[in-house]
């Protein structure tokens, strides 16, 4: 890992981040990922497959095992992240796959596909669509996305990088042609450091 990472955004910034804050003390940090457990719950069962993109060192994985779930997948930029994760939750049924979503092709489908404040750094409209085509073609008819992103009143930035900020109705907007929206929620997360974020989260079907 290099000591000042010059690439805002790149797999080296990220690992700089993780590792220098400490990654229970990111700003994104969340003990128990509530809204994203219960979502998943609401459309899956332990069977089902979940890939958690962007999910870093998030504690989801941790939740997913102890509810039984035995085959998940857990995709990120950062090795660093992953190292964390993998050193919690020891060895266990998760495929750490240490990659960029944008040039990330699965060899499989996924019956859910999580992404919590991963999707939000996509600010260049043909990743964006490009991440859709990719959900398109990675959760099959009658699968699910649980999505969550800066919604409309929160940040600007995160983790130091601009992000687009999301309405339910733009997040739905966003996502194209091929996904019926289930139900929508609002969080106000709160930081390692007591600050507030506004996040909107979405689950929806693949029809
Ligand atoms: C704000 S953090 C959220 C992490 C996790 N989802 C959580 O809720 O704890 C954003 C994560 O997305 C990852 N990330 C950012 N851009 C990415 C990209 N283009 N491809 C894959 N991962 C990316 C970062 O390394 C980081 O782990």
């Amino acid at each position: 890992m290099t000591e000042t990472p010059t690439v805002p955004g790149s797999a080296d910034y990220w690992d700089h981040r993780y590792v220098s804050i400490g990654d229970t003390k990111v700003s994104w940090f969340q003990d128990e990922p509530a809204i994203g457990i219960e979502l998943i719950g609401q459309v899956a069962d332990h069977n089902a497959s979940v890939v958690d993109v962007g999910g870093g060192a998030s504690r989801l994985v941790d939740h997913l095992l102890s509810a039984g779930f035995r085959d998940l997948t857990v995709v990120d930029l950062s090795q660093e992240a992953l190292n964390a994760a993998y050193h919690r939750v020891g060895e266990a049924p998760v495929a750490w796959v240490v990659s960029d979503v944008r040039d990330w092709q699965p060899d499989r489908t996924f019956d859910v596909w999580h992404d919590r404040a991963a999707y939000h750094f996509l600010t260049d409209a043909v990743d964006q669509q490009a991440y859709w085509q990719l959900v398109r073609d990675s959760v099959p008819h009658g699968g699910h996305v649980v999505i969550a992103t800066f919604a409309e009143d929160g940040p600007e930035q995160c983790s130091g990088l601009p992000i687009r900020r999301y309405s339910a109705a733009e997040l739905e907007q966003a996502m194209g042609e091929g996904f019926t929206v289930l139900d929508t929620r609002r969080e106000q997360h709160i930081t390692p450091t007591g600050g507030t974020q506004s996040f909107g989260w979405l689950l929806a079907q693949r029809t």
